[in-house]
């Protein structure tokens, strides 16, 4: 019996990924489910053929230039591929694959939690009552914004940003986006379309961003496009962090232009900026938008049906390089 390709997974996983990986594969996970540095990466990497990275792992050049010259791929457990760089493990010709479309719905979900959780200060009103001082209910406590007859700007139309959208209409929200190309949902959705980011902020109420991280969307929502909000506006950010120029939200927020943000991703995770954490305006999620039981063992099983192929010898399902 040929002898199970060596796989490293950089975090636990969930049961049933976790059996399916080690009955197939000669199986290490860093069980103790920290952060790994770039060097940690490689030494893990040092005796194997492929890595399970998750978003918050720097597979950088540096870490993909000293793999073992015997090393065949990186299986991303996520849909997101801007923590490893694919022009590096093109170059060494070490496979990079994903798993799109198993997450949709999940963060779909994350979306509008946050939505509602910033629009309805949530989390203040969790603390008012935790912390022992609650005195009933009062005509002008802890208001909020209504999402009933608001606009959704959607900056980011692909299944993610469609999804989100049809649950905003059966909040009788109205839907706008963007997006570099027109989305077969348009008619479906009665989605409005934006040339540019430009407009679309001018007509949300709502912000809810799912565009790709890549150089070109990089701070993307930087104070100018916070600017052209329309005042008291709310801000969602289930996508990448890097997306958001993080200073510009701060001030936004502690400003009032902006009326609370509900976020789940950060720039530079696992840090985040600490100024959010000052902003009862902020309310914040840890990078939970996949996390279901049902979403995370897909996205796992999808991790496996793409190695499995590479090591196969077969084109994987989803291959990002
Ligand atoms: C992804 O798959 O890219 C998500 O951000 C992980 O939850």
């Amino acid at each position: 019996m040929p002898s199970r390709p060596r796989v490293f997974a950089s975090r636990d996983l969930p049961a049933a990924v976790r059996q399916r990986l080690e009955r197939d594969y000669d199986a290490r996970i860093n069980d103790s489910d920290v952060f790994l540095s770039e060097d940690d990466l490689v030494a893990a990497c040092q005796d194997a053929e492929a890595l399970i990275p998750i978003p918050a792992d720097p597979v950088s050049a540096n870490v993909i230039d000293r793999l073992p010259p015997t090393f065949r791929a990186v299986g991303c457990f996520s849909v997101g591929t801007d923590h490893v760089d694919l022009a590096a493990a093109r170059r060494r010709g070490i496979a990079v694959t994903h798993t799109p479309g198993v997450l949709t719905e999940s963060t779909a979900e994350m979306a509008i939690l946050l939505m509602l959780g910033a629009a309805r200060r949530a989390h203040e009103g969790e603390k008012v009552l935790r912390s022992g001082t609650w005195q009933g209910v009062r005509p002008t406590e802890l208001l909020g914004m209504e999402l009933s007859g608001k606009r959704l700007g959607i900056l980011g139309m692909g299944r993610i940003g469609e999804a989100t959208a049809r649950r905003a209409r059966a909040f009788g929200m109205t839907i706008h986006y963007h997006n570099r190309r027109r989305s077969d949902a348009e008619t479906e959705l009665g989605a409005i379309f934006h040339e540019t980011p430009d407009t679309l902020m001018g007509a949300s109420d709502v912000l809810s961003i799912h565009a790709p991280a890549t150089a070109e969307t990089k701070h993307m929502v930087n104070a100018g496009r916070l600017a052209k909000l329309p005042e008291g506006a709310v801000v969602v950010n289930t996508a990448r962090g890097d997306l958001v120029d993080d200073e510009a939200l701060i001030d936004a927020l502690k400003n009032g232009h902006v009326f609370a943000a509900g976020l789940d991703v950060y720039d530079g995770e696992p840090n985040v900026h600490p100024g959010y954490f000052g902003l009862e305006n902020a309310f914040l999620m840890p990078h939970l938008g996949s996390a279901t039981v049902e979403t995370r063992t897909a996205m796992g099983m999808l991790c496996l049906d793409n190695l499995d192929a590479v090591f196969a010898g077969t084109e994987p399902p989803h291959r990002a390089a």
